[in-house]
This record gives C-alpha cells, sequence and structure tokens, in this order.
C-alpha cells in the first residue's frame, strides 16, 4: 500500500501522535470552525499583527507580563477568561469572533488560549507548513495551496473537547473537496469521508452548525448564539493566515 498524501485528523486523540510523527515535509491545515480558528481569522481581518496561540492561561499571562502591549484573549467553557482564573487579569477578549470587530487592533499582537484549537495548532508547530482557516476564509485558504499542492497535506480538525467537532469535519470536507483533482486516488478515507459528508451538507451550511454539538451549546447562551451564523459564513474575509517558526499567525500575502 502506498501512503496517503491528503489525510484528515478528525479528534484530539491525535494530538498526541501528531508529536510523535515526522512533519517536516507536511503542510497542516487547522480548523476551529466553533470558535478559535475564526476568531483568529477574525482579528486578522481587522488589521492585529500576529495571533500567538498558547496552551494555558499561565502561558498568556507570561507574555503579557513580559510585552504588557499585548491584548489577552480566550475561554474557558466557552466563555472569557476572568479574575478569577487568571490572578485576577481579566482577558481583553473571549473567544467570540464578533468580539474582534469592535476594537482598533491595528497593529497590535493578539495572545489566545482556547480550550481545543490552541491545542491543535500548538500540536502541529513543527510541521513544514501551517495554515490556519474556518469558513470564513476557506476559499483563499484552498487558493494558496492549489497553485502548488503540497506533497503532503494534513488536515487537523480541532475537535470539541476530547471528541470530533461536526463543523470542523465539514470544514475539513470543503477544502479536501476543493482540492480534490490534485489528490484523487492519493487520499485517506478520512478525507474521502469529510469530503462526502460537505457535499452532503453544503447547500444548508448555518444549519448543519446549528446541529453541532459545540453549535448547541453556544445557541444555549444568548451572548454567544450569533456566533454559529457568524461562522457559518463562507469567504468573507479573503486572506491566508499562516503560523510561523516563532508560533505566531500572521497575514501571508
Ligand atoms: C476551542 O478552542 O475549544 C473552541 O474554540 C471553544 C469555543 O468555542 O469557545
Amino acid at each position: 500500500m502506498t501512503a496517503t498524501n491528503l489525510e484528515v485528523l478528525f479528534t484530539p486523540a491525535d494530538f498526541d501522535v501528531l508529536g510523535k510523527r515526522d512533519l517536516s515535509d507536511t503542510t497542516c491545515v487547522v480548523f476551529d470552525v466553533l470558535r478559535a480558528t475564526s476568531s483568529i481569522v477574525t482579528a486578522l481581518s481587522q488589521g492585529a499583527r500576529s495571533v500567538k496561540p498558547v496552551l494555558t492561561i499561565e502561558e498568556a499571562l507570561d507574555m503579557r507580563a513580559a510585552h504588557p502591549e499585548v491584548l489577552l484573549a480566550g475561554e474557558r467553557d466557552g466563555l472569557r477568561i476572568e479574575g478569577n482564573l487568571s490572578n485576577n487579569v481579566t482577558f481583553d477578549f473571549g473567544n467570540s469572533p464578533r468580539e474582534f470587530l469592535d476594537r482598533p487592533l491595528t497593529g497590535r499582537t493578539i495572545v489566545i488560549t482556547t480550550t481545543n484549537g490552541t491545542r491543535a495548532l500548538r500540536a502541529c508547530a513543527n510541521a513544514q507548513r501551517i495554515l490556519v482557516s474556518c469558513f470564513l476564509n476557506l476559499d483563499r485558504t484552498a487558493g494558496a495551496l492549489a497553485n502548488n499542492p503540497p506533497a503532503k497535506l494534513l488536515v487537523i480538525c480541532s475537535g470539541t473537547f476530547e471528541e470530533a467537532a461536526y463543523e470542523d469535519t465539514l470544514a475539513a470536507g470543503a477544502l479536501c473537496d476543493r482540492l480534490w483533482k490534485s489528490y484523487d486516488g492519493h487520499a485517506s478515507d478520512s478525507a474521502l469521508m469529510s469530503r462526502k459528508l460537505w457535499l452532503q451538507e453544503s447547500s444548508l451550511l448555518e444549519q448543519a452548525l446549528r446541529e453541532a454539538r459545540n453549535g448547541r451549546r453556544l445557541l444555549t447562551r444568548p451572548a454567544l448564539a450569533e456566533d454559529v451564523a457568524f461562522c457559518a459564513r463562507l469567504n468573507v474575509f479573503p486572506l491566508v493566515a499562516e503560523m510561523d517558526s516563532t508560533r505566531g499567525i500572521t497575514l501571508k500575502s
């Protein structure tokens, strides 16, 4: 059997394994549609210079101590990190992408810690190239890969807690669909599965996100419910977001 060149990882259980894989010749695309990568892409669309994902609240506070000008963003249990979790430091933003539309961000660096998305991003930090995507910038991400399709493309779904997430699987499928011609015959079954699911759901994307576990959770919280529709929009921020070797995510021109 020859190895496949297009693969989708569905669950956080795969993150640990990623650390043991040689990713030096692999391009990764990370999705956390609800909501970390949607927030990161939105922040970059509003002029943020860089978004740095960190695993823990402590790591974020250390970065603020070293660089007082950075803005802090993130959630625990879906809600903005408040002083009781962070040594009395209230974070500037939660993890709602809509929050990043309301404040001037030009030139600012944002440090973000979330439950799954930042874990996924850090898990593939040793890859040759790491793109950060969601529905909001899907086609630009696909376009950046289509011109010169990487020999190995690994699509990473951030998931929900320790489980697969429907919305990330759909986004992975949408990306696989857009690149299918380049990998047909060399795609893993996980890529095939996610693509077929996307083709089935693509015409009613917002509805699909509302049915997902993460979508249902957000819909029960009035302040966060609109995030579901916000994140279900395709290509409203036509940009490519890439994480570099310093683990900063910036716009790729
Ligand atoms: C995560 O990173 O786990 C999610 O973005 C959580 C959330 O939507 O708040």
